[in-house]
């Protein structure tokens, strides 16, 4: 008897434990889940991931179906990548969903995109704001139609003081027209006498773009093997690491996403600096008597250095 106990505390103690990694999200709400690895985003996620979801026309018309279908689709696997975001705790998400360009499609795939942004308000908004999430339309949302205008202008003062995901749309949207509005907004505190010009410094120019709260784009990625910006975020994709898939954008899927955030991990970002372990560093018996590191060697990872990549 007491040796059957023995055996079956024995068996227990040395039985092997199942291998399940635990992923907690930082900034995600979401309950911390158990991931097999495979599925499990690197360690050195981008702070800010854009996306410019291309390739849905393709996609329907390679079906035989119209623009229109396209469209539905690529709603559904944004719906899953805004979700993975949150879950992974990513900072900050930016999807070109529209652009200035865009009003010149034809009024049937205008009207298709306009009623899919507002079945989407009204269908994700309660999950969104239960998970913190922070939305941000870039892009001129007066020139947006009613009611997609009140349904967008509702979305950001409801979520305005959440603190998880930063969910940034761009509809209606130009990089240059962000940037002339930046520059009108910084003339028009000159001219009220609130500012002096030489007060205005990238940090303060940066707080006139609609992005202003979010960090700089780490991670750019653009589906349908198209290899552009589209006048995308100009100033904010200054130092993003780029990575083209060429899927279109309704098959674009966790897995796909995985795969972008892992190319992401493996790039070797230097901000225009040189890496410590360069040629140019000391070595190593040398720097131990050094009180500090001096900021030239150290790999840069201040965004704002200006100095030109070798
Ligand atoms: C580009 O593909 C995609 C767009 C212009 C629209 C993107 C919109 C969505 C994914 C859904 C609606 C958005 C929200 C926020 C609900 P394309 O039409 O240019 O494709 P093509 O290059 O193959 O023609």
């Amino acid at each position: 008897m007491f040796l059957d106990k023995l055996t079956k505390l024995l068996n227990d103690a040395f039985r092997p434990k199942p291998k399940y990694i635990t992923v907690t999200p930082v900034t995600g709400s979401g309950p911390a889940q158990a991931l097999p690895s495979a599925n499990e985003p690197p360690a050195n996620l981008p702070a800010h991931v854009a996306i410019i979801m291309d390739g849905n026309g393709r996609w329907a018309t390679s079906r035989g179906l119209p623009r229109s279908a396209g469209h539905a689709a690529g709603t559904e696997a944004l719906r899953d990548i805004i979700r993975a975001s949150d879950d992974w705790g990513i900072e900050a998400l930016s999807l070109y969903a529209f652009s200035t360009e865009n009003w010149s499609r034809s009024k049937e795939e205008v009207q298709a995109l306009m009623g899919l942004l507002l079945k989407y308000f009204n269908s994700e908004i309660d999950e969104l704001d239960e998970k913190h999430v922070k939305i941000t339309i870039l892009g001129d949302v007066d020139g947006m139609p009613e009611p997609q205008r009140t349904a967008l202008i509702d979305a950001m003062e409801r979520t305005k003081d959440n603190t998880g995901l930063k969910l940034n749309i761009a509809l209606n949207y130009g990089g240059r027209a962000e940037l002339t509005r930046a520059a009108r907004l910084l003339a028009e505190q000159v001219k009220a006498g609130e500012l002096e010009p030489e007060d205005i410094d990238e940090e303060l120019f940066g707080e006139q773009l609609y992005t202003a709260g979010s960090p700089d784009v780490d991670l750019l990625i653009r589906t349908s093997g198209e290899l552009r910006t589209s006048n995308f975020l100009p100033w904010q994709l200054v130092y993003a690491e780029m990575v083209f898939d060429d899927c279109y954008w309704p098959d674009f899927d966790r897995a796909h996403y995985l795969k972008c955030l892992r190319t992401y991990a493996a790039r070797d970002r230097r901000f225009g600096g040189v890496k410590a372990s360069a040629p140019e560093a000391k070595p190593e018996a040398e720097a131990e008597t050094e009180p500090a590191i001096k900021p030239e060697t150290e790999p840069a990872t201040d965004r704002n250095n200006e100095e030109a990549e070798p």
